[in-house]
């Protein structure tokens, strides 16, 4: 029985694209690509974390294609909620899991069992600037004022973290595998309250999307960190190829 993960399919089968390097190199396709991977990859016991960016849809009718691929791919579907995922109103995460009856399981405020380990998690928020740079490139100063905006919803989100790992650990859990669609870390820091919770609660692993491109993939904790594996699992990241966590 394996758990693979993956973030960021960003998929838009009935939107129109807003994104427009979606449409050359590494994103040409890669809804096919990803497809294949997965039919190789992943078999019906197995499990599939989507960790958040599902799609381009600005509501549940505008994802229904979107919806329809993901409940073909093979396996247990588990989607916990990233920053474009327009459909997902956390507070009627309940209508949402009833609607799709088991075909696909979304988390928030709760968790998701994995063999003995839990699968806890939320959207998680870190400061992205803007960032002020010299003319070498480095940080000299940033807004401050969406520092101070980005403090409230990062507090928000360590909230709904807690509330995730209390569930799981209330339901009798000790194994705990930690997703969050943002890094764990901005660039500026070394250290964060998800980071905190994370080694608080004896997380085994952190695993996170959402930075996209290669000038994005180190702007968060990769490898080991006081005890801890942390992954970055965004889909242009992994090349589609879904990550096997455990
Ligand atoms: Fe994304
Ligand atoms: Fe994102």
């Amino acid at each position: 029985m394996g758990l693979y993960a993956i973030g960021d399919l960003h998929l838009h089968f009935q939107t129109p694209l807003h994104a427009r390097g979606q449409l050359t190199g590494l994103w040409k396709d890669h809804e096919k690509r990803f497809r294949r991977n997965c039919d190789a990859l992943i078999g019906p016991g197995d499990t599939l974390v989507l960790l958040g960016d599902h799609s381009w849809g600005r509501d549940l009718a505008e994802c229904e294609e979107d919806f329809r691929y993901i409940m073909a791919l093979p396996g247990r579907k588990i989607l916990f909620r990233g920053n474009h995922d327009m459909f997902w109103d956390v507070k009627k995460t309940p209508q949402l899991n009833e609607r799709f009856g088991g075909a696909l399981t979304f988390v928030q405020n709760s968790f998701a069992a994995c063999g003995d380990a839990a699968l806890v998690g939320t959207k998680g928020f870190v400061f992205e600037g803007p960032f002020y740079l010299d003319r070498r490139r480095r940080i000299v100063g940033w807004d401050e004022e969406k520092e101070r905006q980005a403090e409230k919803l990062v507090r928000r989100e360590a909230e709904r973290l807690r509330a995730s790992f209390e569930a799981a650990r209330a339901a009798g859990y000790r194994r705990f595998l930690m997703f969050l669609h943002y890094p764990p870390t901005s660039i500026l820091e070394e250290r964060s309250v998800f980071t905190d919770m994370a080694e608080e609660y004896g997380a085994e692993q952190v695993i996170y999307a959402h930075c996209h491109g290669e000038d994005r993939f180190h702007d968060s904790i990769l490898g080991e960190r006081n005890g801890i594996l942390y992954r970055l699992v965004s889909g242009d990241h992994l090349r589609w190829m879904p990550e096997r966590i455990l």
